[in-house]
């Protein structure tokens, strides 16, 4: 069986794309990792592309004189890659309308909230500067509006006393571990739809089996 060639994007640390590239170690995951590309050329998970053998590349936005060519230059290096899925994976650029209209419902994020609340880079510091006692991680396919677009999955995770940004942060990121290569997965072997704001899958598991947080 023909795996979906994904390529992931980051900006930094790179755990959901170690995450992704763990998974696809295992011959039977439906997709596999052709390409790596940072905006950041000091991106530490770059590391972990080179680990595991995936071919990397660094497109520093700030080589670009405007977005639109910072962007000509990342298509370019996907379609060389011949990606079919793209993945933000903490990836810190705003893209614009016709980056994204380019790869309709191809183009999937994670974000460290239970969206619409808090989208933004500064998603977990606001969930508890907001005092909430639940936030957990969205993945969904994007569009044109920064964190939003119809949403694939969500899991929830406590905000327990004493939080501070990084017990937060790496608590969400453990779930996100597991949801995003599931999220993945489930697009790689068919049978995902996009209806407006709403996704579909047509072996939909019962609701109970989606709120239940996976890493819990
Ligand atoms: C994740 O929490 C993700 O939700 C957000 O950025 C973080 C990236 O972490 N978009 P990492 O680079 O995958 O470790």
């Amino acid at each position: 069986m023909a795996r979906l060639k994904v390529a992931v994007l980051i900006s930094g640390r790179g755990s959901n794309l170690q995450a992704l590239l763990a998974a696809a170690a295992d011959p039977d995951y439906p997709a596999e990792i052709v390409r790596v590309i940072s905006n950041e050329a000091t991106a530490p998970g770059l590391a972990h592309a080179e680990a595991a053998g995936v071919p990397t590349e660094v497109v520093e936005h700030r080589d670009f004189k405007s977005r639109p060519g910072f962007e000509a230059a990342l298509n370019a290096t996907l379609i060389d890659a011949g990606a079919e899925l793209v993945v933000l994976a903490g990836f810190m650029r705003v893209l614009t309308a016709d980056f994204v209209d380019s790869w309709p419902d191809r183009l999937v994020n994670v974000h460290p909230s239970l969206l619409p609340a808090f989208p933004g880079a500064a998603a977990v510091r606001d969930a508890l500067a907001a005092g909430v006692k639940v936030t957990g991680t969205t993945i969904h396919f994007v569009r044109e509006a920064v964190d939003d677009g119809p949403i694939l999955a969500q899991a929830a995770v406590p905000v327990l006393a004493g939080d501070d940004t990084d017990s937060l942060g790496s608590r969400i990121r453990t779930v996100e571990h597991a949801l995003l290569p599931r999220c993945v997965a489930r697009i790689a072997r068919g049978g995902v739809s996009v209806v407006g704001k709403w996704v579909t899958m047509d072996d939909e598991p019962p609701a109970e089996a989606v709120l239940t947080n996976p890493a819990v």
